[in-house]
């Protein structure tokens, strides 16, 4: 991990790579591998990596996200995660999870079948991996440092960006555009990635239909669509077939935005789709230009909604149903007072307040002096509670006008405690306080069923006959719809400390977090194991 000069739109920055690459290097593993990656700090902020949606199991200490998991790695000092992919195939990828870091410290994780065995589709001639990302005309640690200081939203990016490239519709950038090649007749599995800060985007291709065949390293019934909608965290596979007459096309990405009145980045990032056999650009008389496609408009819910309502798993699956914890979690955004003794400056959010962010009225705060799995490792007191609260601890009504009073959330390190092997489902269910918001929640170490997404207030007695209990799809991140609510399940098999948040980085530096504490089961097998000699401590 080190400083490395890249230039985008027209100016030099001295950003934080991964072996000086932007984006970092691809992993290429099989199911079954063990990984030992050792991580070296050669930069001057504190560091940690996160391999986003390996499930971990009782390998924890390799989870990475600070304070945690771990202490941060410091200037300086290495640290090894270990871990293996147990049953796992499909696109993931890496990040860091230290401060704002993870804006261009990222790459693949993908993650082929065992030898032998083979994708439930036909073997695609090629293979390319598309990382959406965000880039700042600015060091992106101090954009999150000015936000913190003033309590105001954090100034939004100048791009977006394809394997880091913004492409064709920016400054200085046409001449580095991303060019995905292709042959008439063949199929090319895309690795889609939304590797973005804080924006969810559409995604889109000129001309061609897109058959998603996965989501976040997970298989799902085939079906095609001209447009997907996806959450930072989140990952889509999708094959493309050149059946097209032979051009270049514009692959295209730009936002989907449900906060009212923020200001988000509305501009579109490209990357060409090039049939080998496309006439020369340069020859006379061509057109050069390649096709733009049509793109949603930017708070088009409904084609959201149209596109996750047809995501599957490809056949029945083991849906738990005898439930054991069930837990009712709102998420959402809230404003606090400027507090005594601090100057307008310092609160510059809106009518001089500060933004802050919960679930269930916590606001998460990070410890500093040791990693939470640590403290519950070795039984450190004082570092955590266990009093995250099951349901919101005062009921109203969620998507509504919501009254100033409940605004401002209570600051907690509180951890929900689940007994191993228990089932668990959970109502996500986004708040209109301040504004309604597509949240993308993610939780670590496990992946998870959607049963069942929809508007308004979750309601137990008409809503629970829409849980799909034959083939939900699995996901480790979920789109919360906007003023609306997701129900999941999964099975607490993993033991160790799980951080669940919101994977919009200025919602969890305001607080859009929670933790599970999965308790060890019985026997080997059922236990976390010791940490690795090399854990760095705080
Ligand atoms: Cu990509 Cu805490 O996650």
């Amino acid at each position: 991990v080190q400083a490395t000069p890249v230039k985008r739109l027209c100016k030099t920055h001295n950003i934080i790579t991964v072996n000086g690459q932007y984006p970092g290097p691809t992993l290429e593993v099989n199911n079954g591998d063990s990984l030992e990656v050792k991580v070296v700090n050669r930069g001057q902020y504190n560091v940690t990596i996160h391999w986003h949606g390996i499930r971990q199991l009782r390998t924890g200490w390799a989870d990475g996200p600070e304070f945690v998991t771990q202490c941060p790695i410091r200037p300086g000092q290495s640290y090894t995660y270990r871990f293996t992919i147990e049953g796992q195939e499909g696109t993931l990828w890496w990040h860091a999870h230290s401060s704002w870091l993870r804006a261009t410290v990222y790459g693949a994780l993908i993650i082929h079948p065992k030898a032998g065995s083979s994708y439930p589709f036909t073997k695609p001639k090629r293979e390319t991996p598309l990382m959406l990302g965000e880039w700042w005309d600015a060091n992106p640690i101090d954009v999150v440092r000015e936000a913190a200081r003033t309590g105001a939203a954090p100034n939004i990016s100048d791009a977006y960006t394809i394997n880091g490239q913004p492409g064709d519709l920016y400054n200085c950038s046409s001449k580095d555009t991303i060019i995905v090649p292709l042959d008439s007749g063949e199929t090319n599995l895309l690795r889609v990635i939304n590797s973005a800060l804080n924006q969810e985007l559409f995604f889109t291709i000129a001309n061609h239909r897109l058959t998603i065949v996965a989501v976040d390293a997970s298989y799902v019934k085939p079906f095609t669509t001209s447009v997907i909608m996806i959450g930072p965290g989140q990952t889509t596979d999708i094959l493309i077939t050149a059946d097209q007459p032979p051009a270049r096309y514009y692959i295209a990405a730009r936002a989907y935005q449900t906060a009212q009145n923020a200001a988000f980045d509305n501009t579109t990032t490209t990357a060409i789709l090039e049939y080998k056999s496309a006439p020369c650009p340069a020859k006379k008389g061509q057109s050069v230009q390649p096709i733009l496609p049509p793109l949603p408009a930017y708070n088009d819910t409904a084609t959201v909604t149209a596109f996750t309502s047809s995501l599957r798993s490809p056949s029945k699956v083991d849906v738990p149903t005898d439930i054991d914890e069930n837990l009712f979690i709102t998420v959402g955004l809230g404003l606090n007072p400027c507090p005594p003794g601090s100057r307008a400056r310092d609160c510059q959010g809106p009518n001089g307040t500060r933004f802050t962010s919960s679930m269930n009225n916590v606001s998460f705060v990070f410890p500093s002096t040791f990693s939470l799995l640590q403290a519950h490792h070795q039984g450190i007191p004082g570092v955590f509670t266990t009093d995250f609260p099951a349901v919101p601890p005062v009921k109203f009504d969620f998507t509504g006008n919501v009254s100033r009073a409940l605004w401002s959330p209570v600051r907690g390190t509180r951890l929900y405690k689940l007994k191993y092997g228990s089932t668990v489902q959970i109502v996500l269910q986004d708040t209109t306080i301040v504004t309604g918001e597509n949240h993308p929640i993610h939780i670590h170490g496990y992946d998870f069923y959607i049963l069942a997404e929809g508007f308004g207030n979750f309601n137990p007695q008409s809503d629970t006959s829409k849980f799909n209990l034959v083939d939900p799809p699995m996901r480790n991140t979920v789109g919360v719809p906007s003023s609306g609510w997701a129900v999941i399940r999964f099975v607490a098999d993993n033991p160790g400390v799980w951080l669940m948040h919101c994977h919009l980085d200025v919602h969890i530096t305001w607080g859009l977090a929670m933790a599970f504490l999965v308790e060890n089961g019985v026997g080997k097998l059922q236990t976390l194991e010791p940490p690795p000699a090399d854990l760095p401590v705080c």
